[in-house]
């Protein structure tokens, strides 16, 4: 396997289309912030469940070339680690219990590896709720989708120390029953009072009556990649959102039908309805730091967070 001698600090971006995301804008405008100019943005496109020889190059680049510093993963997240785990010097906890990265670094000449998700799906979420959520409102937390994202937002909320700030009831409801087999053998291994219900379905319609038996204030995510990755939305048009409740769309950008559906029921239902640009703003900034190795404070997220609007807002 041939590595690459780069002549510029190096940052991959490892995915499937990677040319598309709007990293590839925000990236040089963060660096400047930070005042790294010198650091470059370079994608790796995989192909969904690629050669395990193909994630062991991408790795090895890495870890072999000096001024290729680190990268974030996404969707090759089990792929990658599955195919390359005997390179890694050190893996974090939430990474040995999913079995996913989606940061790859360096430190001191040792290969790392994380899975922020966790993290950064709690981030995004804690910002959305704020704190006792769960004690104030009684409600619960439904998600379509028992992917990667969503099993990293179950495993924010069951680490909270405080009872307040976890929900009784978490649903997964997924298209494959292979996915909740998963989640339910990972979920078995932890010490959690959160009641799981694993429900294989992916009809519409017996979505919308899984939501409508949720009590007010409950959480109803999109965790599917629907509206995104593949049309349509989980539910109908005629799905209720559980009153007073939130609707959380993990992507931000595509027709998010799931999004709209929501906000229709804004003023009917009083539901509050989030994206997933906040969720890609901590993703990314977790990951640099964690490479670039810098101090991500409030102030620091907070002006990384105003850049990325302009680039968002097209200004
Ligand atoms: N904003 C951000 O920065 C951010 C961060 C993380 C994730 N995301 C987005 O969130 C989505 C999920 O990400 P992920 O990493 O969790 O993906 P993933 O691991 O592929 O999980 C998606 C899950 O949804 C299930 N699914 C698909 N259609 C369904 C349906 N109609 N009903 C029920 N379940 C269905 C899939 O089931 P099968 O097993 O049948 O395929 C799969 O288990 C993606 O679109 C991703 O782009 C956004």
């Amino acid at each position: 396997m041939e590595i690459i001698e780069k002549k510029q600090p190096t940052f991959y971006f490892i995915g499937v289309t990677t040319k598309q995301s709007s990293i590839m804008k925000v990236f040089p405008l963060w660096m400047r912030d930070l005042g790294r100019e010198d650091v470059v943005i370079e994608g790796w496109d995989c192909k969904i469940h690629d050669e395990p020889e193909k994630y062991r190059e991408a790795v090895a680049q890495i870890k072999f070339d000096p001024l290729s510093l680190g990268a974030l993963v996404t969707t090759h997240k089990i792929d990658l680690l599955n195919a390359a785990r005997d390179m890694f010097d050190y893996l974090d906890p939430y990474a040995e219990i999913t079995g996913e990265i989606s940061s790859i670094s360096k430190r001191d000449g040792r290969l790392e590896g994380h899975a922020k998700d966790p993290i950064t799906s709690g981030l995004s979420l804690d910002a959305i709720i704020g704190e006792d959520y769960f004690g104030r409102t009684g409600g619960e937390v439904l998600s379509f989708g028992a992917g990667g994202s969503a099993i990293a937002t179950f495993l924010h909320l069951a680490n909270k120390q405080d009872k307040a700030d976890r929900p009784d009831v978490f649903t997964f409801v997924n298209r494959s029953q292979g996915r909740l087999d998963h989640a339910q053998e990972m979920i078995s291994k932890l010490d959690t009072d959160i009641r799981v219900n694993y429900i294989q379905n992916s009809d519409p319609a017996v979505n919308n009556q899984i939501m409508a038996k949720l009590p007010p204030k409950s959480i109803v995510i999109n965790a599917t990649g629907m509206g995104k990755d593949t049309p349509g939305s989980p539910v109908t048009w005629d799905g209720l959102f559980p009153q007073d409740g939130i609707a959380w769309e993990f992507n931000y950008r595509g027709e998010l039908d799931f999004l709209h559906q929501a906000r229709a029921q804004v003023d009917s239902r009083n539901v509050t309805v989030e994206d997933g640009w906040l969720y890609f703003i901590h993703g990314w900034t977790q990951v640099i730091a964690q490479v670039l190795h810098f101090d991500l404070t409030p102030a620091l997220l907070e002006k990384l967070e105003q850049t990325a609007e302009t680039v968002r807002s097209g200004s």
